[in-house]
């Protein structure tokens, strides 16, 4: 496997502030960052704003103010959210940035240089809320699906991307690489759209200026602008550090995108056939989740009904709002979210679970061995079971992060805990502290008890960062949040040594009254 490793979520539209979509894919990103790291991997990592196009001179113009001016402060938000959050990229690129459109003029004059674009006069329904033309298939009852708006017929002389030359070789390419696109429902989708090819046809490029002019312009017709997409796309290689950075080849040859459904399209099938138009190779995998709901509805900004990631930080905590999208969420279908579903969630896993066995474990280290980790004896098969627990969740952990199935590897360490505190159960360590002939399997329960611990806090630190890091800072072994390997870390009873000292503090994870919270929000 490569010793790099390089993520993107997509570029944001720039028009409204981020909400729980953008967060999940950012969420998600940042985990993959972590746990390639403990893997010892070089993690590189991609976000940013998309600034251009239609949609951002309608926003601007709402607000009063110019697409310069609008784009630049909300894609501050942007940046200031993800570092609030701790989950911002290696880089952030911003569309409008001076060195991106310096690449997209570039690529341009090479896709025209090498005879892939062609003038023509096209009429078709746009959508600005889609920043494309739409088919019959993206349309019901006369609007657009995604957007619920009618879309405009439009009449122009556009430069079209002669895409369609490259669907053959993209649907072999496809058929030869089943990963390239997954799960495979969406890389069904993808073959489905290359079949039907009516659906696609050439792509149009470029906006005349006197209908837009916040654009990247055509080096080769200043009258016209770019097509927001094309110029977007470009940002996974501007981000990776196209053209000169001496990184850029090793990152773009392991280039993973993650997307939600709704951005498919571009990502499947504009995006390899530019690649391939411009001579440079595919990204590895394009990894695509499906939509979180609120009410039934997708959340969007064109339709309102918006949760705020600093928000949710704000009341529940970040790690646990974190913890809830990544084990909610099956990856590649919908789910929809509620606040009762994020409330039993916490209580359920971290609260009660995962909580009642870091109070328990340290709280009778605490009192029955002066806070340090005990000497235990020779392990028997209780404590032998328990390790093999632990061996099998640092497997499964990796196993369904490569698959990105995160919930199944949160699920996998969830029954970890769950084997240890039934093992705590059965040893009785607070019968045993008032039995003097039973010292020393009291010493080797709290003893099997630390170290599980710190196996399932070394699993959950690309996950849960905070907490985790919290977890092995009160088992005395603090370092390990910044040095601890994948899958090493989390298995060998070694550490903490005994005589490490421990410490109880608060609860981690307070119990979530939700009768207090909806009257609190009424
Ligand atoms: N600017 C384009 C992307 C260009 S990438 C070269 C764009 N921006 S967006 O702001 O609309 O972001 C879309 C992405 O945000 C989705 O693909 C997904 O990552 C995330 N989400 C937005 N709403 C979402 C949900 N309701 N549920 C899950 N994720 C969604 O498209």
């Amino acid at each position: 496997m490569s010793s790099v490793f390089y993520v993107t979520t997509p570029i944001y539209y720039a028009n409204a502030e981020p909400h729980l979509g953008h967060t999940y894919t950012t969420v998600v990103a940042d985990m993959l960052v972590r746990w390639n790291r403990m893997h010892g991997r070089e993690a590189w990592s991609v976000s940013g704003t998309d600034e251009h196009g239609e949609k951002m001179v309608e926003a601007a113009e709402k607000a009063g103010t110019s697409p310069q001016a609008f784009t630049e402060q909300i894609s501050a938000v942007f940046q200031r959210t993800w570092a609030e959050l701790g989950i911002g990229p290696s880089a952030f690129v911003r569309t409008t940035n001076p060195k991106h459109v310096a690449n997209v003029t570039k690529l341009l004059q090479k896709v025209w240089d090498e005879g892939w674009i062609e003038l023509r006069e096209y009429e078709g329904l746009y959508c600005v809320g889609c920043e494309r033309f739409l088919t019959e298939r993206d349309m019901k009852d006369g609007l657009c699906i995604d957007h619920e708006r009618a879309p405009e017929r439009r009449r122009e002389t556009n430069y079209f991307f002669l895409m369609s030359r490259a669907f053959g070789w993209l649907r072999q390419y496809i058929e030869e690489h089943p990963d390239f696109i997954r799960p495979e429902r969406y890389r069904n989708e993808a073959l489905a759209m290359l079949r039907d090819e009516s659906g696609l046809g050439d792509l149009s490029i470029s906006r005349p200026k006197d209908r837009l002019d916040w654009g990247v312009e055509l080096p080769f017709d200043r009258d016209h602008v770019c097509y927001v997409w094309f110029d977007a796309l470009i940002s996974y290689l501007t981000g990776a550090g196209y053209p000169d950075d001496p990184a850029f080849e090793a990152r773009w040859a392991v280039a993973e995108h993650l997307i939600a459904k709704d951005i498919l399209k571009p990502h499947a099938i504009f995006w390899p056939c530019m690649l391939h138009a411009l001579g440079i190779p595919p990204y590895k995998h394009l990894s695509v989740h499906g939509y979180w709901n609120v009410d039934d509805r997708k959340i969007s900004k064109s339709l309102g009904n918006v949760i705020r990631p600093l928000a949710m930080r704000d009341r529940f905590g970040f790690d646990a709002f974190r913890y809830f999208l990544l084990r909610d969420m099956s990856f590649g279908v919908d789910s929809v979210f509620t606040e009762d579903a994020l409330v039993a969630r916490i209580n359920a896993d971290l609260a009660n679970n995962l909580g009642n066995l870091v109070s328990r474990t340290l709280n009778m280290t605490g009192r029955f061995c002066d806070g340090r980790v005990p000497e235990p004896e020779e392990p028997g098969e209780a404590e032998d079971e328990v390790r093999a627990a632990a061996e099998t969740a640092a497997r499964a952990v990796d196993e369904h992060v490569e698959k990105l199935e995160p919930a199944r590897a949160l699920e996998a360490i969830m029954r970890l805990v769950d084997a240890t505190n039934r093992y705590v159960d059965q040893r009785e360590p607070w019968k045993a502290a008032k039995d003097e002939s039973r010292a020393g399997e009291l010493r080797t329960t709290l003893f099997t008890c630390c170290q599980s611990l710190r196996a399932i806090a070394v699993l959950l630190l690309p996950f849960v960062p905070d907490s985790a890091t919290e977890i092995l800072s009160r088992l005395g072994v603090p370092e390990l949040a910044d040095e601890a390997r994948l899958p090493d870390s989390a298995l060998g009873f070694e550490l903490p040594a005994p005589g490490t000292e421990t410490r109880k503090g608060a609860p981690l994870f307070p119990r979530i009254d939700s009768s207090e919270l909806s009257e609190g929000e009424d």
